[in-house]
């Protein structure tokens, strides 16, 4: 019988992981962050050629032709085009390792804007095409720089893509900006991106420093302006196969203040474990249809959780925000080591 998950071991490089037996060995080791050599994976420039050592491999044998007799009866197979099949499979690589496998170099590019679109008075969506050379890393938090000149405080912005665009990855990225966040920044947005026009970027940077214990229910707190930040970090445990329940909780003041309810709202079907609750501390706003709450976060979250002893909590915000939900949290039980405050 075929496992899930297989254990890859390279000794040569003391490489010892799991990956994924649903994707080809290539691709289910960079899920893993894990760069093997590569180039065409498409079984055609034998690049990925590696020694099955010992284990059960499951090949794809239509593109094996480039393999010859010998390579086959020595077990050399094409990592691009076979997957796990055994609980553990040992190799040895052809091709050495990638020299760096970083998989993000902070380039300077130029790209041109395809589209922009105003989200709401803080936020807009640029999508913007970039050489395939930018080769941003999708299972992470990337951000780029948009580089202004004369602009000294310049911020990362975060890529966002559905999860749905990003398997289809073809040089275009979509970024949203929180324009608000820097005055100068936000007239040059406004007066400057125009649509075909071309921009410089920074990045992509790698700000993965979100790695959460995969042992616990998560808890997101969320200030309104931090959505972005906080959703970026849930689609990357998400495509982690974060295996507990991940519930979010953000308010704003207006339905129309509501950004990336959409994008949430595919997550639940991404993700069965994924949730989100929206509140709205604006009353005029709410009426009976709506299935947005009523309130500050502060005070919902006592009645969906009152105990939040064997959570893992993450709070985005600005100080204020941490403060007032951190203390809130202690007294609903949450264990200190367990509370992550992202400002
Ligand atoms: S990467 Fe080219 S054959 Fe596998």
């Amino acid at each position: 019988m075929s496992n899930k998950l297989t254990n890859i071991k390279i000794p040569k490089y003391n490489l010892n992981y799991e990956i994924q037996n649903n994707k080809n060995i290539i691709d289910a080791s960079l899920d893993k962050n894990i760069k093997l050599a590569y180039s065409c994976k498409s079984g055609i420039c034998g690049t990925c050629k590696a020694k099955v050592v010992s284990g059960e491999i499951n090949k794809n044998n239509k593109v094996n032709h480039i393999l010859n007799d010998s390579e086959k009866e020595n077990n050399i197979v094409l990592l691009c085009q076979s997957n796990g099949l055994s609980r553990e499979v040992i190799l040895e690589l052809l091709s050495p390792l990638p020299k760096n496998p970083k998989l993000n170099k902070v380039r300077e590019l130029v790209s041109e804007i395809l589209s922009i679109k105003y989200i709401n008075k803080s936020i807009i969506e640029l999508s913007i095409s970039v050489p395939k050379r930018f080769n941003y890393d999708k299972k992470n938090n990337n951000y780029i720089k948009i580089l202004i000149p004369g602009l000294e405080n310049n911020d990362k912005y975060p890529i966002i893509n559905s999860l749905e665009q990003e398997n289809k990855y073809n040089g275009v990225i979509n970024i949203l900006l929180n324009i608000n966040k820097n005055a100068k920044a936000n007239s040059y947005f406004k007066k400057s991106l125009i649509q075909g026009e071309t921009l410089s970027i920074k990045g992509p940077y790698d700000e993965n420093n979100t790695i959460l214990p995969n042992n616990k229910p998560l808890l997101f707190i969320v200030e309104d302006n931090y959505i972005i930040h906080s959703l970026n970090m849930i689609k990357v445990l998400i495509s982690h196969n974060y295996s507990f329940p991940i519930m979010l909780i953000c308010n704003f003041e207006n339905k129309t203040d509501i950004i990336l309810l959409d994008e949430m709202h595919r997550l639940t079907f991404i993700n069965k474990g994924f949730s989100y609750k929206i509140s709205l501390t604006n009353k005029d706003n709410i009426n009976n249809i709506d299935r947005f709450l009523y309130g500050r976060s502060i005070n919902i979250i006592s009645k969906i959780f009152p105990d939040l002893s064997s959570h893992y909590i993450v709070i985005n915000g600005k100080n204020k925000f941490l403060n007032e939900n951190y203390n809130k949290v202690i007294q609903l039980g949450a264990i200190k080591n367990n509370i992550k405050k992202i400002l």
